[in-house]
């Protein structure tokens, strides 16, 4: 069974999922690290999209959810933290836009859900991925709140950046989010809203809690 979590980048989708997933003892999973790992692959081809094709179809990515963190590997060797850099951060929305690399991450997910109860989060689990999902939210924020609560998260492992750029990856990721011609981020008509500009965090899981107990 599975529970789905769309929404822009800094709306609180993450955290959110991962505390609801630890408080219900259930899976997470998170899609937006599985994008971040496909573009260091598009890195390591040196944007090369011939290079880039080949090299998904050569390598394994595994992922798992364990001690509140989501661990992604490629052929075996770690890339949690790598998928976090800004360089990543900057070019996962150009990537994550290709057609054949939705293709590779939606089956990468759907084969990944088999037994259990899952909360996954994404851009278009609801509508696109996941459309008989048993349960939908769409968490949004004003961009302002979701930059600063990325550039609070950011700033003590990349000391150099600023909240202004922040922004600019944020605003740049909504656009290209928003405009990509196969599954771009767009509310699904039967997701729950919730605005998260003036929830605290333990307001937003609660809600989530509250939802799933009183529909599952
Ligand atoms: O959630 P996160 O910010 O880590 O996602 C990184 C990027 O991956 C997003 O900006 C978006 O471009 C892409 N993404 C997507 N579809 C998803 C999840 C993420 O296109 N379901």
């Amino acid at each position: 069974m599975i529970i789905v979590i769309d929404g822009p980048a800094g709306s609180g989708k993450s955290t959110t999922a991962k505390a609801v997933a630890d408080k219900l003892q259930i899976e997470y999973l998170d899609s937006g690290a599985l994008y971040r790992a496909v573009t260091l692959i598009y890195l390591e081809a040196n944007r090369d999209s011939e290079t880039f094709f080949r090299l998904l179809d050569q390598k394994k990515i595994t992922f798992y959810y364990i001690d509140s963190q989501f661990h992604v590997c490629i052929d075996g060797a770690s890339v949690t933290d790598q998928i976090r850099t800004p360089e990543v951060a900057n070019l996962v929305s150009k990537v994550a836009a290709m057609p054949k690399v939705r293709t590779f991450v939606n089956e990468l997910m759907r084969d990944a859900v088999t037994d259990g109860i899952y909360i996954a989060e994404g851009r278009d689990l609801g509508t696109a991925v996941f459309p008989d999902a048993k349960l939908k939210f769409y968490m949004d924020a004003d961009l302002s709140e979701r930059a600063r609560r990325r550039y609070n998260e950011l700033k003590k492992d990349n000391p150099g950046l600023t909240y202004r750029e922040v922004k600019l990856n944020i605003a740049e990721r909504d656009r290209q989010d928003t405009s990509r011609d196969k599954d771009p981020l767009i509310q699904s008509k039967d997701a729950l809203s919730i605005d998260t500009t003036d929830l605290t965090f333990e307001q937003q899981v609660d809600r989530i809690c509250l939802t799933i107990n009183e529909q599952l």
